[in-house]
């Protein structure tokens, strides 16, 4: 669509007194993006003008013409009374009427499955599609067009859509092993999926921690695999034995969730890690494993070196699991993950070295590759398909192989250059576990976050392919993974709303990409979220503070932003509530001490977040920072986590940022002049992952003189010792402990403090919570 076309729409829409959204008057809507008229996500290829507007109300009718329309339209009736107010009566298949009207139209097919038109004219709207999944598409355009506004007034505007995905994998991958949901759960994951036109669901369903899939012939893949026992005292109950974390679904759980999924045109992709993140099995199974002797489902994060054995019985037993997952999963793709298998225990054993060599093979790497081909050709005699990640490039792809990208996008380059169908997910750009925003109240996970702005950014075609190359990218993904995501609130968190990005990556055309008009169009799609009970994140449309604190004149300059890019922010020092007539944000502003500040972003006049951002500004604030507000010591890696306490059992927890190379905490510019001593709170937590050998030996700890280590403030991280006292053995009840260590005198009035605890203190470790800079007096 032409700029052109769009401005026609915007007045045509706004001579009928149609603008759906927020209230809009003409001078906001000169201003405003022009697809803020119909706030759609994602953003379909066209949007005309209609012939008419039209009117749903209660009485209006639905017709099909034939039963794979029906059930669209009941899925559209259901959907649609979730997120309106608007209950129809049940489709009736039969003739045109005046209502809404789904019909199969063949020459709508598109190059992707999924196209389809959408008319609205004075007799009602028009769905036409050549297949049901183009329908269903349909179906949610319209219960977007009939949601999010403020009136709900059934107004359908007067447009003319033609629409088509862009990718025909659009997807979401669930991990179920480190943390478990319930089917109510993935149900509604699936129901914002199908909002989102997304349609592959990929199931991560076995790893290391868990096996969470019931396979009949071997029943105790989930008696011992579903079970672990966590690390620290979260693995432990009050009577001192181990306190098991555990879950599985049927498979009668599974078929249902396939059916639900299926309803809604979406595709179960289930995965079963072969041959690494294979622990929980390997610990069901042992003689499927390559070491002697008992093992348990893991509690350690990170890369474990349980590997399934290469030998012919177990590709068997691989094959009967295998022969089970087709019977529950109808879909055309089954991944076998492929991925982080460490071959330090093949390397190690002479029974497996043995087999290579039988087998003519070079390496270990051909030997994961002999196992992935063989497992390939089991499917593909089943009419089915391997897709696997980038790692089983290595060794020799099998042959008709799909390559989902995780390591960047070079791994789908690599396979699209070779003709191998690719599925693009970089871990650095897609993966959910990332938080999306850096700040102090974003749930556990990967601090180096990736925001709304990075996902909407990323193009899965890369520029340096063919065009016939390009061909190859099936399409995107983007990756739920749950080592820290222990509850479904952090989930929805951490998904939405990311997941509107993602749809518009997946879905629309590039050059019709635009983040400002995206942003327009978000607060609709989260209005949608709250009628469906989706609880997204607010840190993302809240607002972030960036203070440079003046001690000496007890004032505070502080930068207000929004995470998402939302400009229009206000704020108050007088404990109100901001509106939108309160002060707009005008730039850094410096502010005496004490002050209250609240802040809010506006957009089109109305909060985007549901509280105000809020920081008391007074003398203590001055004096103190948590892990969260001090930066991290360059000396301690990239591998930054915001890792959760293991206590207490129930109820919440605290949690830490902490890198786990060389946990080291960084306070920039402390101005230290009247201070005596440095007051430090800190927890103690399990230290619980495996990694690569290459990267253990970068880890790194300063040298313990007392017997337990102690705690140690520098002068800069290569300075001299400003403070240091001994840490006890173990924390107190409460998991923490309170330190005070004296300033040793120097001539340091600014300067920026480096703080550690000395000691290699595994299978725990201390992390800093808080700390104060005691003053004189
Ligand atoms: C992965 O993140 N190991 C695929």
């Amino acid at each position: 669509m032409t700029r052109l076309h769009t401005r026609t729409h915007v007045r045509s829409l706004l001579a009928t007194g149609l603008l759906l959204g927020a209230g809009l008057t003409a001078a906001h809507a000169t201003s405003a993006p022009p697809s803020l008229a119909v706030p759609l996500i994602p953003l379909p290829q066209q949007v005309q003008p209609g012939a008419a507007p039209y009117r749903v109300d209660a009485t209006t009718t639905v017709s099909v013409d034939g039963e794979g329309a029906r059930a669209v339209a009941g899925q559209f009736i259901a959907l649609l009374g979730k997120t309106s107010a608007l209950h129809l009566q049940p489709a009736r298949v039969g003739k045109p009427v005046r209502g809404i009207r789904f019909e199969h139209d063949a020459s709508l097919a598109g190059n992707v499955e999924g196209s389809y038109r959408l008319q609205v004219g004075a007799q009602g709207v028009r769905i036409r599609a050549a297949t049901d999944a183009g329908l269903f598409n349909g179906a949610m355009t319209l219960v977007q067009l009939l949601s999010g506004g403020d009136g709900q007034d059934g107004q359908v505007p007067a447009v003319d859509i033609t629409d088509a995905p862009r990718f025909a994998w659009r997807g979401f991958m669930l991990d179920s092993a480190r943390h478990f949901q319930s089917i109510e759960q993935i149900k509604q994951l699936l129901d914002a999926m199908a909002l989102h036109k997304l349609n592959t669901f990929h199931w991560h369903l076995t790893d290391d921690q868990g096996w969470r899939m019931e396979i009949k012939r071997y029943p105790k893949l989930t008696e011992v695999g579903s079970c672990r026992a966590p690390a620290g005292q979260a693995g432990v109950g009050p009577d001192g034995k181990p306190h098991l974390y555990c879950g599985y679904y049927t498979q009668a759980q599974i078929r249902d969730v396939v059916a639900y999924a299926a309803a809604r045109h979406i595709t179960v992709v289930p995965e079963i890690d072969v041959p690494g993140h294979a622990q929980a099995a390997v610990a069901a199974y042992p003689e499927h494993g390559v070491v002697d002797g008992p093992t348990q489902p893991s509690a350690n994060w990170g890369v474990n070196p349980y590997l399934f054995n290469p030998r012919e019985e177990t590709l068997q037993f691989l094959e009967n699991i295998l022969a089970e997952v087709l019977e529950m999963f109808p879909g055309q793709y089954i991944h076998i993950g492929g991925d982080e298998a460490v071959k330090y225990q093949w390397q190690a054993s002479p029974v497996v070295q043995a087999h290579l060599r039988a087998l003519g093979l070079k390496d270990e790497e051909a030997l994961q590759s002999h196992m992935l081909k063989r497992l390939e050709t089991f499917l593909e005699d089943r009419d089915r398909k391997l897709i696997g990640w980038d790692e089983i490039i290595e060794g020799g792809l099998p042959p008709q192989a799909t390559v989902m990208s995780w390591r960047g996008i070079e791994g789908g380059i690599e396979a699209a250059t070779h003709g191998h169908d690719v599925v693009m997910s970089p871990g650095n750009t897609l993966y959910l576990d990332f938080l999306q925003t850096n700040l102090p109240d974003e749930p556990p996970g990967r601090p180096k976050f990736t925001s709304m702005q990075r996902v909407y950014a990323f193009d899965p075609v890369p520029a340096q392919l063919t065009a016939e190359q390009r061909r190859h990218i099936l399409g995107v993904q983007a990756n739920m993974w749950t080592e820290h995501t222990r509850t479904w609130e952090r989930l929805q968190h951490n998904v939405f709303p990311r997941m509107a990005a993602l749809s518009e990556i997946a879905w629309t055309a590039p050059e019709r990409k635009s983040y400002d008009d995206f942003l327009a169009r978000l607060p609709a799609q989260l209005q949608r979220y709250k009628a469906l009970d989706i609880a997204y994140a607010q840190t993302a449309l809240s607002v972030a503070m960036k203070r440079q604190d003046d001690r000496a004149g007890n004032k505070v300059t502080v930068e207000l932003s929004n995470p998402l890019s939302y400009r229009d922010i206000r704020y108050t020092t007088d404990g109100s509530t901001p509106t939108a007539q309160s002060a707009a944000y005008p730039g850094a502003l410096t502010l005496p001490v004490p002050t209250e500040l609240k802040a809010l972003t506006f957009f089109n006049g109305k909060p985007v977040a549901d509280a105000p951002s809020r920081w008391n500004l007074d003398a203590e604030s001055l004096l103190t920072r948590t892990d969260k507000t001090l930066a991290q010591c360059p000396q301690g890696g990239r591998l930054l986590l915001r890792l959760e306490d293991d206590n207490p059992l129930q109820g919440a927890r605290d949690n830490f940022d902490v890198t786990i190379f060389n946990p080291c905490w960084l306070w920039e510019d402390a101005q230290l002049q009247d201070i005596r001593a440095f007051k430090v709170r800190a927890g103690r937590i399990p230290y619980n992952f495996g990694l690569l050998r290459e990267e253990e030996a970068k880890r790194g700890y300063r040298k313990p003189v007392a017997a337990h280590g102690e705690f140690e403030v520098r002068a800069g991280c290569e300075g001299r010792v400003l403070a240091s006292v001994p840490l006890p053995r173990e924390a107190g009840a409460d998991g923490f402990i309170e330190l005070e260590a004296p300033l040793r005198a120097g001539p340091e009035q600014v300067t920026d403090l480096c703080m550690t605890f000395s000691g290699d203190t595994r299978p725990q470790m201390w992390v800093l919570d808080q700390v104060r800079l005691q003053p004189a007096k």
